[in-house]
């Protein structure tokens, strides 16, 4: 049963959604999103029916306000935050990123722990707190809705925090996050806190009190269950609980938890579609080059998957044996969608609108041409085929710089890995070069550097496949350092090699273009 079901939906136990899937997901190490990548991840958590997205923390680069900024223009149903520090020119600039938003919020924070004040502030509780009221102030001056965190709250003096938690109510913030930083406390501790505040802090009761709780004990979910039972209504999550080391609470989690157990959940509710969450997983997946590990609660691939004998059975006899929760409540419908190489567009364009993809005739024109080359290649393909070519299409779409056009490798048992690329630059010129290595991805990767005249160095390498079958499309994922900087790159293609290099050449012209702007954003 549902929420919708058994419960007469009490606005006071309605759930507020904040993804920051683009701002503390963001944040983990190797995730770089270009700017269409944000927005189309923006528009599925629209999509997905949250309440906020943090879309990012627009003064840590022009990247980062030009996200938050197009994803404000753009994606509506939902409030854009922008995260700023307590000080006077971050408040600013989130304000300016988020001015086009339907809903606009500008999302300040500063330290309360004195560990934190003593070694990365370096200053005192007073100033602290001028801190918090100034910023507070200010961003109510530009925005009606002020969102305050003490960070590291949970490692904090408790009488302190309610003492700021007070001064920011006091000067407008309309919602106060509580964050679990550090991944440190644990639920029951967690709620007498929240709890303590309420007591400590009275008009705590006029404005949201949300939560944001971290993974390093793997307590974030229950953390954040247990500040909803001390009476927080906003929840800041993750899809697939990415975010800061070891994650933040993880979204779908905490969404089929009130789903499921909404009746011992006192009648919590939220506006998440649940149905939409196996999509949003695997295009964040496929975005960021995040893996989804195959226990994931809700979202792995073995999550509804039953593989001992005793088991298949009872599911047979009836689902509800071993299943909680039926797989098409997180859109896991089996999809029937099967193309091939005789689809003409109009096939295609219905199996990418089941998809939840609406193109206009021009994208649909040059999506067709890659389905067909595809197709040609791969012989059939699937739903999950469709989907990554999507992603790639996104990605190659934002990437107006080199494209590889050619690439061959020679090599074997006891011959040195040789590789020759041709690269399409962006004014037509094509430039060809040859590379040797210790692997073939190694020798494509020199090749590369050779003609473009980079200097790369591989940290990370995975390929997986998007589908089962021998003629799976693979997909390549690199994080380099690039001439200093660290980059990662994403190709797909139905030849792995083929799509290493094109996950090399795109975090290469990722590392450019990010060079440029900052050179650009100096005036230099
Ligand atoms: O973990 C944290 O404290 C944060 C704040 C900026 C809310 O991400
Ligand atoms: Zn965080």
């Amino acid at each position: 049963m549902t929420a919708d079901q058994t419960h007469d939906r009490d606005p006071a136990k309605r759930v507020k959604f904040f993804d920051t899937t683009l701002r503390d997901g963001e944040q983990s190490p190797g995730i770089h999103l270009n700017l269409r990548e944000k927005v189309e991840i923006a528009h599925q958590l629209s999509r997905l029916g949250v309440d906020v997205i943090e879309a990012g923390f627009p003064i840590t680069s022009p990247g980062d306000f030009e996200g938050v900024s197009a994803i404000a223009k753009e994606v509506g149903g939902v409030t854009v935050a922008a995260l700023a520090r307590a000080n006077e020119k971050d408040v600013t600039i989130a304000g300016e990123a988020v001015q086009a938003a339907e809903r606009p919020r500008i999302h300040t924070f500063i330290a309360t722990s004195d560990i934190h004040l003593k070694h990365k502030l370096k200053m005192d509780r007073a100033e602290v707190m001028a801190r918090a009221i100034d910023a507070v102030k200010l961003a109510r001056s530009i925005v009606e809705d002020v969102e305050f965190s003490c960070e590291d709250a949970t490692r904090s003096d408790r009488e302190y925090v309610a003492e700021v938690v007070g001064a920011a109510i006091a000067e407008g913030a309309t919602t106060i996050n509580i964050p679990d930083t550090v991944g440190y406390t644990m639920p029951d501790e967690f709620q007498s806190f929240l709890t303590e505040l309420y007591e400590r802090c009275p008009s705590l009761r006029d404005v949201t009190l949300s939560v944001h709780c971290h993974n390093d004990l793997g307590l974030a979910v229950a953390n954040s269950l247990a500040g909803l039972h001390a009476g927080a209504r906003q929840i800041e999550c993750c899809v697939n609980g990415i975010g800061e080391r070891a994650g933040n609470a993880s979204l779908e989690e905490m969404a089929m938890i009130l789903r499921t157990r909404a009746e011992d959940v006192n009648g919590l509710w939220s506006g998440v579609n649940t149905e939409e969450i196996t999509r949003a997983s695997r295009l964040v997946s496929r975005m960021t080059g995040y893996v989804i590990q195959p226990n994931k609660a809700v979202v792995g691939r073995n999550a509804f998957a039953h593989e001992a004998g005793i088991h298949q059975h009872g599911v047979l006899a009836n689902p509800l044996t071993y299943e909680i929760m039926d797989a098409t409540s997180v859109g896991l419908a089996k999809s029937e969608i099967v193309l091939g190489k005789h689809s003409g567009r109009h096939a295609l364009r219905n199996a990418l609108i089941e998809l939840g993809y609406e193109l206009d005739d021009e994208h649909l024109n040059h999506v067709f041409v890659r389905f067909k080359d595809l197709a040609d290649r791969k012989g059939e393909l699937s739903a999950l085929d469709l989907e990554a070519l999507m992603t790639d299409e996104v990605r190659a779409e934002s990437a107006d710089g080199p494209r590889l056009t050619d690439v061959t490798f020679s090599g074997g048992v006891g011959a040195e890995p040789s590789a020759t690329v041709a690269i399409t630059m962006p004014d037509g010129e094509v430039a060809r070069a040859e590379g040797t290595g210790d692997g073939p991805v190694d020798a494509i990767m020199m090749a590369i550097d050779a003609a473009l005249g980079s200097s790369g160095r591989l940290l990370e390498y995975s390929v997986h496949a998007v589908t089962s079958g021998k003629d799976a499309l693979g997909e390549a994922r690199v994080v380099c350092d690039i001439d200093g900087g660290r980059q990662t790159g994403i190709g797909v293609s139905p030849d792995v090699l083929e799509a290493s290099a094109i996950a090399y050449l795109r975090a290469v012209a990722a590392r450019r273009q990010e060079q440029d702007e900052r050179v650009a954003a100096e005036g230099v």
